[in-house]
């Protein structure tokens, strides 16, 4: 099998240096540039600025950051640590609103912490240092098992489209929506793969065109507003998106624009099929109404980070970062337990269950 820049970690714990490495993907794809982060400052910055991004990716970057931070704390006193930890966990949670990993990832690692209370703090950092490298470990299986479900679903030389970067660049391998694409290639399947470049920061072009060119794919990327065409005209036989946020109804929060790709996908009777690690479902919000969504500033429009207008100056901008994909738009939510229909709450409910009895 070819080697590409992927055989490198997208987001990893750098054991010797007690570095967060990553790829800084605001580089891509003209630089590859590793960047090891040991100060939390700089790893707030790197999820807020989209050095590292995309849901699962984004967690394990704030797992292994909130290890971090408090792995050279002097003290014996659990009462201290506790709090300090806190006050990290807190402050990696503030850096981006909308993919519920960061605060999946966050809380799994602050109740290492709250269940251990009564044992010391050397235990307790080691207990953190091994969830962290567990919830990144984790990540590989659930992706490689999205994908296995989610190849069940097309045929060998099927036309398949994206939006976004739902893949190994947003997680650790494989990614959400990619991971079908991987196995494919893996088994000879020869998909064709049509990917959204993904306006305003062209994740789509950038990233995912990149990722899957690299292993060797048949990528054709198209502009945001070309996707009905490419529909009209038949070359596509379904599509996967990955997400950030999944409601108990199933309304989807994933990359702004993916709810009009999913609405022009129904009209033409094309399957749209959510990749969704059961760690992106948030049974507390029971529709998509109540999952905040991320604004962010009016440069990424207006010049798209390159510095070079492409709008007038003083223009009003409106920049969402995600939208919400209403349930009814969606054929099937595939987990790592296999795919959920509608009703999705029920069929949620019964997944947690498998997930709680393995
Ligand atoms: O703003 P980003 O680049 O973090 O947005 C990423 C997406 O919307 C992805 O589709 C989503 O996080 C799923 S990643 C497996």
């Amino acid at each position: 099998m070819k080697k590409t820049i992927l055989d490198c970690d997208t987001v990893a714990l750098d054991e010797e240096n007690g570095a967060l490495v990553i790829i800084d993907q605001t580089q891509l794809p003209t630089r590859i540039e590793l960047k090891f982060l040991t100060d939390i400052e700089d790893i707030w910055e790197a999820i807020y600025l989209l050095k590292v991004r995309g849901a699962p990716a984004i967690g394990v970057a704030a797992a292994i950051g909130v290890y971090l931070a408090v792995k050279d704390l002097q003290t014996d006193s659990m009462e201290v640590f506790s709090k300090k930890f806190k006050k990290a966990k807190d402050y990696l949670a503030s850096s981006r609103p909308t993919a519920v990993n960061l605060f999946w990832a966050l809380d799994r690692m602050e109740a290492v912490v709250t269940g251990h209370m009564q044992c010391g703090v050397g235990e307790v950092k080691e207990l953190l240092h091994r969830e962290a490298v567990n919830i990144r470990s984790e990540d590989i299986q659930v992706c490689r098992r999205i994908g296995e479900y989610a190849l069940e679903l097309v045929k060998p030389g099927a036309g398949l489209l994206t939006h976004c970067n739902a893949g190994q660049l947003a997680a650790v391998k494989y990614g959400t929506a990619t991971a079908p694409m991987y196995l494919g290639q893996e088994r000879g399947y020869g998909f064709r793969i049509y990917v959204d470049e993904t306006r305003p920061l062209l994740q789509g072009a950038r990233l995912t065109a990149f990722e899957l060119q690299a292993a060797g794919m048949d990528v054709t990327l198209i502009c945001d507003n070309m996707s009905g065409a490419v529909m009209k005209k038949g070359l596509v036989d379904a599509v996967f998106v990955g997400c950030d946020r999944v409601a108990a109804n199933g309304d989807t929060a994933n990359k702004i624009g993916t709810s009009v790709v999913a609405a022009v996908a129904k009209y033409y009777g094309i399957p749209l099929y959510v990749c969704a690690p059961t760690s992106t479902i948030d049974m507390s919000l029971p529709t998509g109404d109540k999952i905040p969504i991320e604004e962010r500033s009016d440069d990424e429009v207006t010049e798209m980070w390159y510095e070079k207008r492409m709008a007038p100056a003083g223009v009003k901008v409106y920049n969402p970062c995600f939208d919400v994909t209403d349930h009814g738009l969606i054929s099937g939510i595939i987990t790592e337990y296999g795919m959920a229909k509608a009703p999705y709450e029920e069929a949620f409910r019964e997944i947690f269950r498998e997930k709680l009895n393995k």
